[in-house]
């Protein structure tokens, strides 16, 4: 039977830099407040025209390197985004074109903060089906760009960057399982509600219940994990490392506590990256690969909760 298994990670965070302290300067609002509700002291921002795919694209070279792949033998791309750089092309088929891997199956799609799971979760089935060999996933954002930077109940949450894996075929268990869920039944507690169909509104900006979403996200997130232990039969002593969606400090403790699992062995990025959407979870998994947290045969949890709702876990074998 053949397995996926990530060869490689890859992320990328704009240059700009923005503190808790000079959105004091922007909003009403205090460091102190960001940091008790959020844990967020700092995110990063897109340049003027840096786009979602510039971000992409330099994190899906860092992958492809710490592989060992070659861009043009890139045979599969998804690419989870909800701030693409265009109607179309999609940015998978924009990625294709700057790796010069011509002719592959490339798409994005646009489930929100959960566009990483999402993604990996169909890679991960091409690869084990045979069709793809050496498929890039990955998670991008340019959330600043659909930011009402006057709002302080969200313009201190969001921010931009990118995440990247590169899958292959192994005949030992990588990815072990993936679960992805939806429920639009929440639609209007987090959106954008702006659109091509729909027209598009003078300003776009992302529109949230926070409390209300907080409680669900945690609710969600708390048997999204246990769906993944049950689905492998394993223990939650079993999990190595937590990774999770970096939304708020509080939502990643509230599902380390039901892990049982100590902050020790959660890798947690959003004190330095704020929530980038669908790049969370493949930024933070890279993180802590390269700084020797993660190392090869730990078991890991991912999982991430956004706008829909959607939501999703993974148990993977680095
Ligand atoms: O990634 C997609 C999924 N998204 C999430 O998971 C986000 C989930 N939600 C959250 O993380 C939290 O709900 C927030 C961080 C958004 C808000 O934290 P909270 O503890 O739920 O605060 P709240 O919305 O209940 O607001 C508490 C107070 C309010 O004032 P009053 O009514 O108590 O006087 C807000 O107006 O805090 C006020 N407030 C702020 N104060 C200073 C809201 N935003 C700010 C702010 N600075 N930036």
């Amino acid at each position: 039977m053949i397995h996926s298994r990530i060869a490689g990670t890859g992320s990328h965070l704009p240059e700009k830099v923005i503190t808790n302290f000079d959105l004091e300067k922007m909003v009403d609002t205090t460091d102190e407040w960001i940091r008790s509700r959020t844990g967020i002291e700092r995110r990063h921002v897109a340049a003027d025209g840096e786009t979602t795919v510039d971000l992409a694209e330099k994190a899906a070279r860092r992958a492809l390197d710490a592989a060992g792949v070659a861009p043009a033998e890139v045979d599969f791309i998804a690419f989870g985004t909800t701030t693409p750089d265009l109607v179309f092309p999609n940015c998978g088929t924009l990625l294709q074109q700057r790796l010069g891997c011509r002719g592959v199956p490339a798409f994005s799609l646009e489930t929100a903060c959960a566009g990483f799971m999402y993604a990996l979760s169909i890679a991960d089935k091409y690869v084990r089906c045979g069709e793809a060999r050496r498929a890039l996933v990955i998670g991008a954002e340019t959330l600043s760009r659909i930011t009402d930077w006057s709002d302080r109940a969200t313009a201190v949450l969001f921010a931009d960057g990118a995440g990247a894996v590169v899958l292959e075929p192994s005949a030992a268990p990588g990815v072990l399982s993936t679960h992805l869920h939806s429920d639009g039944h929440y639609k209007d507690l987090l959106y954008c509600g702006s659109g091509v169909s729909r027209g598009f509104a003078e300003r776009l900006a992302i529109i949230m219940a926070g409390n209300e979403v907080f409680k669900v996200a945690v609710t969600k997130l708390g048997s999204g994990v246990d769906e993944a232990l049950a689905a492998n039969g394993l223990e939650r002593s079993a999990v190595d490392w937590l990774v999770p969606h970096q939304a708020n400090i509080r939502i990643i403790q509230a599902t380390a506590r039901r892990l049982d699992i100590p902050m020790e062995r959660v890798i947690v990025t959003v004190q330095d990256h704020g929530n980038t959407s669908a790049a969370s979870v493949p930024l933070a998994l890279d993180v802590a690969v390269r700084d020797g947290r993660i190392r090869r045969g730990d078991l890991l949890l991912l999982e991430a909760f956004g706008g829909g709702f959607t939501w999703g876990s993974a148990l993977v074998r680095y």
